[in-house]
């Protein structure tokens, strides 16, 4: 994390997103909010009074993979088609609407409404964007069609807006934390010890960093864990040798990993009377809500979850099989828990606050039966005598957005003043 601050070789990224400061309570008017990460692309809009959240509409739009695999033009130009069809569902075509834009990938921010795409993650890999302002990309789509009357004020990640939104329920907040299909963290860091800082600093004190850990170990300093299973969902995944960190913890890969062991155990003839079947053998056919659900059999001390998926997977199986199963998906979810953890309790040790909130979302994270358990006892062990909580915040990637655009508003008033 040092390193990536001061702009040394490191594998964190420790991106500034420019936003130096809260919400403070005096949001107020409609701002509309865009989540750019999964496979649902979202418009919300979002009527603020007093900060507080008094209205919320939302749209999602499913994004095929012939978009989220094809040109970047296309890609944008389906962006803008939405939110036109958003504003004129709400007959908002006349009015002009502030617009934060969630884009839950890795950027290069040259302020806070530039975010140049430095790779693709998760399930996303159009060609010509990476190295391209996702802002500029997206401004350029809505002036094509001419038909909205948006202004894109900021560009940030979802973790950005988780610790944003968690801000707004307990003020403690300075930590953001995502665990869904990528993972990835945000906190709230001293403005002096960020090196970079382009255009001109306002007297800010404190800004937030995107870490950007999905790819902690993309320069070989996490290959003493990997392990064989984790180099072949890495030769399966959509863009290999990249985002190491993210690919022995999230969701996107947690399931697949369990797949590729159970492959291996099948093959040593010590699971499912040494057959597998077309589906175990078919790359993601193990889903991470999968672990999920063993977990719980494994918390309830039940089987019927686990047997359900083994008649789904066409497989043919005894109780030892449901034990071994069982024990596959613990470890693995296990593991998870404490590389997080890790991180997290190191975090935690670097900030130095007397009590933490950390905001987390993601639907890992949600639907894990003991996943934060595990990361309350990790944590506590790792970062001793050091006091947090860690909080559901819910849909930061949609409200966060639009508080943040509150937020451009405000500054870009203030600064103009001064
Ligand atoms: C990936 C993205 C990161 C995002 C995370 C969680 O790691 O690179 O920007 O925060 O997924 O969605």
């Amino acid at each position: 994390m040092e390193r990536g601050i001061h702009e040394q070789p490191s594998s964190l990224q420790m991106e500034n997103t420019y936003i130096p400061e809260l919400p403070d309570g005096t949001e107020e008017g409609m701002f509309l909010a865009l989540d750019l990460g999964g496979t649902n692309f979202r418009v919300i809009l979002l009527e603020l009074s007093n900060g507080a959240l008094i209205r919320e509409k939302v749209k999602h739009y499913h994004i095929g993979e012939e978009l989220r695999l094809g040109c970047g033009e296309r890609l944008f130009d389906f962006l803008a088609e939405c939110v036109s069809d958003f504003v004129r569902s709400h007959d908002l075509t006349g009015i002009r609407l502030p617009l934060g834009f969630t884009f839950s990938f890795p950027m290069i921010q040259k302020g806070l409404d530039v975010g140049i795409l430095v790779t693709w993650t998760k399930s996303f890999n159009c060609p010509s964007v990476v190295g391209r302002d996702a802002v500029q990309m997206l401004r350029e789509a809505i002036n094509r069609r001419g038909d909205t009357h948006v202004e894109v004020l900021a560009v940030l990640n979802d973790t950005t807006g988780t610790l944003i939104q968690g801000a707004v329920l307990d003020r403690r907040t300075v930590i953001g934390l995502i665990l869904g299909t990528g993972s990835n963290a945000c906190y709230m860091e001293r403005a002096d010890r960020v090196q970079h800082w382009e255009g001109q600093r306002h007297g800010e004190k404190q800004v937030i960093i995107d870490i950007e850990w999905g790819a902690f170990g993309d320069n070989g300093v996490l290959d003493f864990i990997k392990t064989d299973y984790d180099r072949k969902v890495d030769d399966n995944s959509l863009i290999t040798n990249s985002f190491t960190f993210e690919k022995y913890i999230s969701g996107k890969y947690l399931g697949e990993i369990v797949r590729v062991i159970l492959v291996k155990l099948v093959e040593d003839c010590v699971l499912f009377g040494g057959t597998a079947s077309d589906m175990l053998l078919t790359s993601g056919a193990f889903t991470t809500s999968f672990v999920s659900l063993v977990e719980q059999d494994t918390v309830d001390d039940s089987c019927d979850s686990t047997s359900e998926i083994f008649d789904k997977l066409g497989l043919s199986y005894d109780p030892d099989d449901i034990t071994i199963v069982k024990y596959v998906c613990e470890t693995v979810s296990n593991r998870a828990a404490l590389l997080v953890s890790i991180c997290t309790a190191t975090l935690l040790e670097r900030l130095d606050c007397p009590d933490t909130t950390i905001a987390v979302d993601g639907s890992l994270y949600k639907y894990h039966p003991r996943l934060k358990s595990w990361m309350n006892k990790y944590i506590r062990l790792l970062a001793p005598g050091k006091k947090f909580r860690l909080l559901l915040a819910e849909d930061g990637s949609g409200k966060g957005a639009g508080l943040v655009a509150a937020i451009a508003l405000r500054l870009k008033q203030r600064f103009s003043d001064t």
